[in-house]
């Protein structure tokens, strides 16, 4: 919600962009933490810490997940946290915050707060780094805007660059649809989606193509910007769409993690956080298969190809599906219904599927 306060009210959806946050932290935490020396977490668009209610914020949220981490005595290795906020109000609530509930961070930790704007505050970064041709060490970037402006792709594209570095960002499109026909808004959407090509989509009447369109020129225009592997997930006030939230990652590790982060709270594979029933994991939903089974067989038709093969498939951003569970719930049932034939003698046990067992997908019917 858009709004001039120091403080807002939490949203429901927001509660969803928080809870995959935290759970996708959690795993990426000890995956970087513990094997590089340094590591860092941008949060682009901090706000102030906290909503009106007293519920977390972002930065909040990130800092506890590491003090909270079951990990956190092996997390030893050099993390920063870097805040930016462009309102001087919300800048000096948050260091409040920061001052009082984060003062005593272990000593490996560098806690950073700025009152500027990312795009500029970005920019200044990646210049020094791109000077001393270097690359940005492991980092997170969850970039989180109130609308669409100082979020170019050109600065996405610049920390893409980056082997290590991953966005998490907030692409506002039900504030894209409003002001999409709006000649001074023009301008701003060419710089968030670094193209004009957006204007294709302005005169598709059907607003679930619409949206589609959207979506997917963001998500093409990630890729060409260096991300290896990009999914969204949508995030809903009751029956409205509000905003849909871009993971952008070079690596593999990153979109399984990030999947397993979003099927966690939106059960369903939908990928539409709705709130209420679906924020738990109290509902207990049977994942359908079969669609993940017939791309499978279209995609490696009559051939055997070995189970990391499959598994980096499904990983990956041609699958909706996690890997959660995978070999239990999927290759195990499909094969005991005749549906998958493993090679014998590429395995010492049946039903099981080491990276080298040869599995073949048969059709359904
Ligand atoms: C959606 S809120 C952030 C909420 C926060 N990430 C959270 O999840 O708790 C967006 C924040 O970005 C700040 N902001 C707006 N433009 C900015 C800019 N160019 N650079 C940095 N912060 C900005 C706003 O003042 C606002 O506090």
């Amino acid at each position: 919600m858009a709004t001039t306060n120091t403080l807002w009210k939490l949203d429901e959806h927001t509660i969803g962009k928080h809870m995959v946050l935290k759970a996708y932290m959690q795993a990426w935490l000890p995956v970087m933490g513990l094997t590089n020396e340094k590591i860092l977490v941008v949060d682009g668009f901090a706000g102030p810490g906290e909503y009106e209610g007293g519920e977390l914020g972002s930065p909040q949220i990130l800092l506890n997940t590491y003090l909270e981490h079951f990990y956190q005595d092996k997390l030893t290795n050099h993390i920063i946290y870097y805040f930016l906020e462009k309102s001087p109000k919300r800048y000096a609530h948050l260091c409040e915050l920061l001052k009082k509930n984060f003062s005593d961070v272990p000593s490996n930790v560098a806690v950073k707060a700025h009152c500027k704007a990312f795009s500029s505050r970005l920019s200044e970064l990646l210049d020094d780094t791109e000077k001393n041709r270097k690359v940005l060490v492991p980092s997170f970037f969850m970039i989180d805007p109130f609308g669409v402006s100082d979020t170019p792709m050109s600065i996405i594209s610049r920390i893409l660059r980056n082997p290590k570095a991953e966005v998490y960002i907030s692409f506002m499109y039900e504030f894209i649809n409003r002001f999409k026909r709006s000649p001074e808004f023009g301008p701003h959407l060419t710089e968030l989606f670094g193209t004009e090509r957006w204007q294709d989509g302005v005169h598709i009447e059907c607003k679930n193509d619409r949206r589609k369109f959207f979506n997917e020129l963001y998500k093409s225009q990630l890729k060409k910007a260096g991300a290896k592997q990009v999914l969204h997930f949508e995030l809903y006030n009751g029956n409205r769409h509000v905003y849909t939230i871009f993971f952008a990652t070079t690596h593999i590790k990153g979109i399984e993690k990030m999947k397993s982060a979003i099927w966690r709270y939106i059960p369903d594979g939908s990928y539409q956080f709705r709130g209420g029933i679906q924020q738990t994991k109290l509902v207990a939903i049977d994942i359908d298969y079969s669609p993940l089974h017939d791309t499978l067989r279209a995609t490696f038709k009559d051939r055997y190809v070995t189970a990391q093969t499959v598994l980096y498939f499904i990983a990956s951003d041609a699958t909706d599906y996690a890997t959660d569970s995978i070999k239990t719930k999927y290759l195990k049932v499909f094969e005991k219904k005749g549906l998958i034939d493993v090679e014998p003698a590429s395995r010492n046990r049946r039903f099981s599927y080491p990276d080298n067992a040869l599995l073949k997908f048969l059709p359904r019917s």
